[in-house]
């Protein structure tokens, strides 16, 4: 099986294996317990939230550890909206590519009586921060766009949102499952209010990740899971040392590999395999994080492609079975993509396992697919 789904979830990194089981081993206790190995557990989870305060140019006192992106992004939206800090204020901008989490969180608030923007991408899949400036009003609680969309890999000007957000006085809140760990991130320099992080993007675990939130301690925000007060009171439960314990370990490793994968390279030579067996193509969305490529094959039919390779290869198709009929993504469709178009194309993921052969193996089985 070749696996190109790194965008899904990234293969869990050999070292966060071993320190998700030392962790087990060594920190069993809870950490809210006031005996000596309670504060063991409690200070090894302090040592992750000020390595993830580091990365982000955040204060610990700022990083809220959640069970993954998709809580982090309930947090910051319903916490926020349910806060006294956007009484009265009942207008939310978002974008019509982000996650399907946050669709359906703002899908929750519509029919809780907010209004809410969805800006569309321009046709290289980029909201523009022009569009969201022009969707501010008076009456806007709070701006939420994604860093990095994973269906494209595009990047979107978070920065330049950010700042016109704050020179507006309005919160703003990023999704950043994608690029956490493979863009460098301040929170300052992004001008980000919240941010929204996830382990299983960068090599660590499943049902692990953080929020940011700007001076946490000092803004009011109402639990999701409300609990017995941990995490500063904001997320109620157990805080799961030995999930945060790998969670640490995958963001002191994987930037550093990243950085040094050859997934540009892989890019090329996917084009060059591509365009040297003849296969038409295109590559959708202006340039992105080079480990992902959603790639259209207008001359194959791709599901059918997928269906029979199923047990080979492990890649996100562009389209997906609704209750009746084949629906093109919800970002293909925002970057005006047509159901046959969406049927055609398929988004590859790569990850540190990748090879040249891997590939290769992937053109040549499109090509005899395509030359039957
Ligand atoms: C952009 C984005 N946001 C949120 C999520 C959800 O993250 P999690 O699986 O950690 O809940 C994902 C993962 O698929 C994602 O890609």
């Amino acid at each position: 099986m070749i696996y190109f789904d790194s965008a899904g979830s990234f293969p869990v990194l050999d070292e966060v294996k071993s320190s998700l089981i030392e962790s087990i081993n060594n920190y069993y206790a809870n950490p809210s317990s006031d005996h000596a190995a309670g504060t063991e557990a409690h200070d090894e989870i302090e040592k992750v939230r000020e390595l993830i305060a580091g990365m982000i140019g955040a204060s610990t006192s700022e990083i809220v550890f959640t069970s993954g992106a998709t809580e982090s992004n309930n947090l910051a939206l319903k916490g926020l909206l349910n806060s006294q800090v956007t009484e009265g204020k009942k207008h939310i901008v978002t974008s019509q590519i982000e996650h399907k989490c946050i669709l359906s969180i703002c899908s929750y608030l519509e029919k809780i009586g907010y209004e809410v923007t969805y800006l569309s991408p321009c046709s290289t899949g980029i909201i523009s921060s022009s569009s969201v400036l022009e969707a501010l009003r008076e009456d806007t609680a709070l701006v939420s766009i994604m860093h990095v969309n994973n269906e494209l890999g595009t990047i979107n000007p978070i920065s330049e949102i950010g700042k016109l957000c704050f020179e507006n006085s309005i919160l703003f809140h990023t999704d950043a499952a994608q690029s956490f760990g493979k863009l460098p991130i301040e929170v300052d320099e992004l001008n980000v209010d919240m941010l929204s992080l996830s382990a299983h993007k960068i090599g660590g675990m499943k049902g692990v990740g953080a929020l940011y939130v700007r001076d946490a301690r000092d803004i009011d925000i109402t639990p999701v899971i409300h609990g017995a007060g941990q995490e500063i009171g904001i997320r109620g439960g157990t805080v799961a040392t030995p999930l945060i314990t790998s969670l640490g370990k995958a963001c002191e490793v994987f930037p550093n590999q990243y950085r040094n994968a050859s997934f540009t390279g892989l890019k090329e030579l996917l084009e060059t395999e591509l365009n040297a067996r003849g296969i038409t193509y295109s590559i959708n969305g202006s340039e992105g994080l080079p480990h992902i490529i959603s790639l259209s094959l207008p001359d194959i039919d791709v599901m059918t492609f997928l269906l029979s390779h199923r047990s080979e290869f492990s890649l996100a198709q562009g389209s997906a079975c609704s209750s009746k009929e084949v629906e093109a993504s919800h970002v293909l469709k925002a970057i005006n993509f047509n159901r046959e178009k969406a049927e055609r194309t398929i988004r590859l993921s790569f990850d540190f396992n990748t090879t040249t052969d891997s590939v290769k193996t992937l053109v040549e089985k499109l090509w005899r697919f395509y030359s039957n």
